[in-house]
């Protein structure tokens, strides 16, 4: 299909990156292709390969054809150049943070409600290398601008969608920012996903996901990827060849599969959603739901204006009235649904404890500061019909006998 990029997104998901001729057939979809190694009938040829001066594979650290289908599907969508898919989300934004030049000496500017393990990446093992990290509010403007015109940071660092308080990062006004202090854009969209919205169509640089969640959506297989441009792509190629945290053939190709249904999933989960966040709103075991569908939460305007009204997401956040961790452990051990288990962005629906999993590497007063608090429960709302999920929890608040 030569035009797939004038294509509707739920067309693109389902062609993108397929037909790669094998010999002399072509199979509708992609195959795995599990060699590490590629002969070339000439030398020139596979010397060629080795110096990027002919397309091809050498070995499957540098690249492979399963692998080359995803990475052209996941920037197809992303509406990107380039993508490089990794072995995880993590290893995709330590690359990220490697590839935007962040070296010893340099500053960053990261949204301090971020993936706990981002947050422990750059103020552990970043910090251990002599880089400095700025912690900011991804909403308070000012002091991210304060923040970029005090440290000249290489970087800044958000999550479209924060992990795990749903907060909206201003993507355009932040891009503008962060190219205006000489700072790259670096966007981590694994919760909002190129269905609802495409960072690097507003200004990012970098745009990361954890397919692990939603692109793959499946809760069978751990990848991460990076859409940038063809240029940067080739830096983080290079960079790539000798660290090697590459996705193998069978994550991609399972990842491959479950992106055809991206915007099928994503569409039902963002109704799901919604509804879970509207009844959780009038619960009086409740004390506050963070969802940016709410009419009530803080970036509801923008929210609606970056993603089109297509949806406001599939994951939201509650906290239960006073709860300390024993009520919230009982209530996760009450629901027969619901699967609390760590991860995101499944046909199930998840429930987790931020503060004793996602964010359990945050000491209690960086927990404090960013606003996780022990009765703060995060759900991932899967495909299921959303009125069981509803009487779902709904039982299981009875435990709390409030
Ligand atoms: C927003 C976000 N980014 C990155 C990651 C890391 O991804 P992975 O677990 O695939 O390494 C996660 C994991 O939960 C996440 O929620």
């Amino acid at each position: 299909m030569t035009d797939l990029q004038s294509k509707a997104f739920s067309t693109r998901a389902v062609h993108a990156g397929e037909r790669i001729k094998h010999g002399d057939y072509t199979p509708v979809t992609t195959s795995i292709v599990p060699s590490v190694g590629y002969l070339y009938e000439s030398m020139d040829d596979l010397d060629a390969v080795f110096a990027n001066k002919q397309p091809g594979y050498v070995y499957a650290r540098y690249a492979s054809p399963t692998v080359t289908a995803l990475e052209t599907a996941i920037a197809n969508l992303e509406d990107g150049e380039a993508a490089l898919a990794f072995a995880s989300g993590m290893a995709a934004i330590h690359a990220v943070l490697l590839a935007s030049g962040v070296r010893s000496g340099s500053y960053v500017v990261s949204a301090f409600d971020v993936y706990g393990a981002t947050y422990s990446l750059l103020t552990h093992l970043f910090a251990d290398l002599g880089v400095r990290t700025h912690m900011v509010d991804v909403n308070d403007l000012a002091a991210i601008e304060a923040a970029l015109k005090e440290s000249a940071p290489t970087a800044l660092l958000v999550e479209t969608i924060s992990n795990p308080l749903l907060k909206v990062a201003d993507i355009p006004t932040l891009a503008e920012m962060a190219h205006h202090y000489g700072a790259q854009l670096l966007v981590d969209n694994t919760f909002a996903t190129p269905y609802l919205f495409r960072p690097l169509n507003y200004g990012a640089d970098y745009v990361i996901h954890s397919a692990t969640k939603y692109l793959a959506g499946h809760g069978d297989v751990l990848a991460g990827a990076v859409v940038t441009s063809a240029t940067n792509r080739a830096r983080m190629f290079e960079t790539n060849k000798l660290v090697g945290g590459n996705l193998g053939p069978f994550e991609a190709w399972l990842a491959l599969r479950g992106l055809k249904t991206l915007p099928l999933r994503v569409r039902q989960q963002c109704d799901n959603a919604f509804q879970l966040a509207k009844w959780l709103a009038t619960r009086p075991e409740i004390a506050r739901v963070n969802y940016p569908g709410l009419i009530t939460h803080a970036q509801h305007a923008l929210s609606q204006r970056l993603f089109r009204g297509q949806g406001s997401g599939g994951m939201l956040s509650f906290e239960i009235q006073k709860a300390k961790r024993a009520d919230v452990f009982r209530f996760m051990e009450a629901l027969q649904l619901c699967l609390p288990a760590t991860t995101l962005g499944d046909i199930y629906t998840l429930v987790l404890h931020p503060a004793t999993s996602s964010h359990r590497s945050l000491s209690e007063a960086e927990r404090e500061q960013v606003g996780i608090s022990e009765g703060l429960i995060r759900l991932s709302a899967g495909i299921e019909d959303p009125n069981d999920i509803q009487a779902d929890l709904e039982q299981a608040l009875k435990v709390l006998q409030i």
